[in-house]
């Protein structure tokens, strides 16, 4: 993975203008691939996410026997069906990707062989008995580090049974894990979570001819449903365009059009929030592919104001609040986030990152909540030296702060962007105006 430490400095625009398209969404990408190789049949993904974490799971199904080609175009899956996956005869690395372990620990529980799931020293320290615990419920065999809370995680295959399963947390890593070991149970599988979570499992699993029932955040599907290999279209990711959403917002006489952006309501938490604080951005073009929205996002510098942020929205934010809190940095008066705990778990303590981060760079009062945080809105930020803690959408977030600020911004490592978001640096040269 990126183990070669890359700094990186970034000095401010005058304008952020053009027209782009971002890399591919990076949740679809991961299930296109997951659904792909236990489905009936050839699946073909155009606008795939080439990023690090997707080349996990990528290498994940090879290792369990699926042929995936990519000719720099087409990725082409060819299905193995719902029982046709073989034992790995390696541990598999999942690197930095929470989806990739996540949603694997279900589908593996479910499967007739051994296996062992690991990642990079970030990974490692994530929670992952929010999905164990619930699978070892429908019956499934993990052992793992820290009581099987911890990966590695070693997975021995079992015969699961369905079950009811009432979520404490709105997360679809967790729905998402338990449907594909739903997937492989006898019976009914029904989740249910606080709030509603990003719904790209259940749109690609319709998509792809399975049958499920969903009411408000409630989903139930049968065990044994057989799934057929479909084209698939992924859209813009709409958490790497929010970084150049919230540049062209902060950074004066911009005017940036980003093309064939994922609008699903569950991920659009982030156009609601900037539209609350006063940006002007512009949907155009909507249009759905592949079973899921899309438009085109027109977006202008503006004066941003402070807002409350919490309840409902948060979810359907998650990923975005490292770009949301440069925006709060910039606007007039306080911008306060609730409710937004899960923060804590991600690659980083992104609440911690963030406020360490907006103070070294000159930002205003900043007060850390255990759920969230409270930020005191400036004219401009200073600049100064910072630090990603290896978590690509702090870096991101660092570097559009960067072209806010008075002077340049330097940051420790930003090879972690890799992750998420190949080419950013390039298309964030391309769009500044110096
Ligand atoms: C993801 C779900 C979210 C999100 C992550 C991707 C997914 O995680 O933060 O980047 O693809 O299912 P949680 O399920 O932990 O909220």
């Amino acid at each position: 993975m990126h183990e070669q430490i890359q700094p990186m400095t970034t000095a401010p625009a005058r304008a952020v203008r053009g027209e782009i398209s971002v890399p591919g969404d990076k949740s679809i990408s991961h299930r296109s691939i997951m659904l792909g190789a236990i489905a009936n049949g050839t699946t073909t993904i155009s606008n795939f996410l080439r990023g690090e974490d997707n080349f996990s799971t990528m290498a994940a199904f090879r290792s369990m026997g699926v042929a995936i080609e990519d000719d720099g175009r087409l990725v082409t899956v060819h299905g193995v069906g719902l029982h046709g996956l073989q034992e790995p005869d390696d541990v598999v690395d999942c690197g930095n990707s929470g989806t990739t372990i996540r949603l694997m620990t279900g589908l593996l529980s479910g499967q007739r062989f051994f296996s062992v799931l690991t990642g990079d020293q970030y990974l490692r320290r994530r929670p992952m008995k929010r999905v164990t615990e619930p699978l070892a419920r429908m019956g499934a065999q993990i052992s793992g580090r820290g009581h099987g809370t911890l990966a590695p995680l070693a997975i021995t295959g079992a015969q699961l049974s369905g079950i009811t399963y009432q979520s404490p947390i709105a997360s679809a890593q967790v729905k998402s894990s338990l449907m594909l070991a739903g997937l492989y149970a006898d019976g009914e599988m029904t989740i249910s979570e606080p709030t509603l979570s990003r719904d790209h499992s259940e749109r690609m699993l319709r998509y792809f001819g399975a049958g499920l029932e969903t009411a408000g955040a409630t989903v139930t599907l049968r065990g044994g449903q057989e799934l057929q290999g479909r084209e698939i279209s992924v859209p813009g990711d709409i958490s790497s365009a929010a970084f150049l959403l919230v540049a062209a917002l902060i950074v004066p006489d911009s005017e940036l059009l980003i093309r064939n952006v994922g609008i699903n309501p569950t991920r659009t938490g982030v156009l609601d929030i900037l539209l609350a604080m006063g940006g002007d951005i512009a949907l155009q073009n909507q249009r759905e592919v592949s079973g899921e929205p899309v438009a085109d996002l027109l977006v202008r510098s503006s004066r941003l104001k402070g807002i409350e942020i919490g309840g409902d929205v948060v979810p359907r934010a998650i990923d975005e609040f490292p770009a949301i809190c440069v925006a709060a940095a910039l606007a007039e008066g306080t911008t306060v986030l609730r409710d937004a705990r899960e923060l804590r778990v991600k690659e980083t303590d992104r609440i911690a990152a963030m406020a360490a981060n907006l103070r070294l760079i000159g930002a205003g009062t900043i007060e850390e909540t255990d759920d969230g945080m409270a930020i005191q809105g400036v004219e401009s930020l200073a600049g100064g030296t910072v630090t990603s803690f290896g978590d690509h959408r702090i870096a991101m977030a660092l570097s559009v702060a960067a072209l806010a600020c008075r002077s340049q911004v330097s940051i420790d490592d930003v090879s972690c962007v890799a992750t998420s978001f190949p080419g950013f640096f390039e298309l964030l040269v391309q769009v500044a105006v110096r």
